[in-house]
């Protein structure tokens, strides 16, 4: 029998379940290279500005990801604790995406807006300040970093480079607009002209004097899931 052959020579076997493998592959991957977008458009989505991207930074350099997901799943236990499954058009400015693998705390796909700007403060600070059974740990010197932004025109240079739709413009301003929206008092009429009336802008960190890690990342949270307007669409799925 032709198959005691197969089963009996390993290099064999292994050459014919790679030919099946791949044709599995292809099936799957081929057609994504023919429809017009793999992502649907969605109103609201703008790139990062550039205080929430230094932001995003020190929320990779802590590993948060390993502890928080940030992807909701379209099942119902999911859509009412956190809000609506997320969309990929919500990830599509994302170089890499944080959707994570786990998730020892919540999801924090929508915790933009959740919470206040002083509770982020003293929840990093020490998270069992405000959760007394919070097993996540204390991130103190975020607070007392001050923030280094020198870079930031080369990372939105790159990120525009893998397609996300920054602007000359907004390259060229990115330091005045990461520091006026970092304080309350501060000229944001080009923040606004450049990213939207929404964006979030407060002296995050209750430092008015300086521009900390903490500020960038407050900034950060504050911001998340919070781009698309859901308001009129019903959350939940079956
Ligand atoms: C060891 C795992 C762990 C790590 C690492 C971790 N967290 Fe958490 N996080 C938790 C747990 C558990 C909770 C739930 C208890 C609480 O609110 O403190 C939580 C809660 C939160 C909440 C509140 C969520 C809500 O909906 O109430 C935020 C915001 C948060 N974490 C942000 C972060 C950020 C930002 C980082 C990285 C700087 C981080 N976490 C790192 C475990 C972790």
């Amino acid at each position: 029998m032709q198959h005691t052959t197969i089963e009996k020579s390993i290099p064999l076997m292994a050459i014919l379940t790679l030919i099946l493998v791949s044709i599995g592959g292809i099936v799957e991957i081929v057609p994504l290279f023919f429809i017009k977008g793999t992502i649907e458009k969605v109103e609201g989505m703008r790139p990062y500005t550039p205080l929430e991207l230094k932001g995003r930074d020190i929320y990779i350099r802590e590993g948060c990801y390993n502890c928080h997901s940030q992807m909701i799943r379209p099942f119902r236990d999911e859509s009412e604790r956190y809000g609506h499954y997320s969309l990929a058009a919500e990830s599509m400015y994302d170089h890499p995406f944080q959707w994570g693998s786990k998730r020892t705390g919540p999801d924090l796909a929508r915790i933009g807006g959740k919470y206040s700007n002083e509770w982020h403060k003293a929840h990093m600070l020490k998270p069992k300040n405000v959760v007394p059974e919070s097993v996540m740990p204390a991130y103190p010197w975020l607070l007392e970093n001050t923030l280094k932004a020198d870079d930031i025109e080369k990372r939105m240079q790159v990120l525009a480079k893998v397609g996300v739709p920054y602007t000359e413009e907004q390259i060229k301003n990115a330091k005045t607009d990461l520091t006026a929206q970092a304080s309350a008092n501060a000229d944001g009429s080009g923040l606004t002209q450049r990213y939207g009336a929404k964006v979030p802008k407060a002296d995050f960190d209750g430092q008015p004097d300086r521009i900390t890690e903490l500020d960038a990342l407050v900034a950060y949270l504050q911001m998340l899931g919070t781009l698309v307007d859901f308001s009129s669409q019903q959350a939940t799925t079956r």
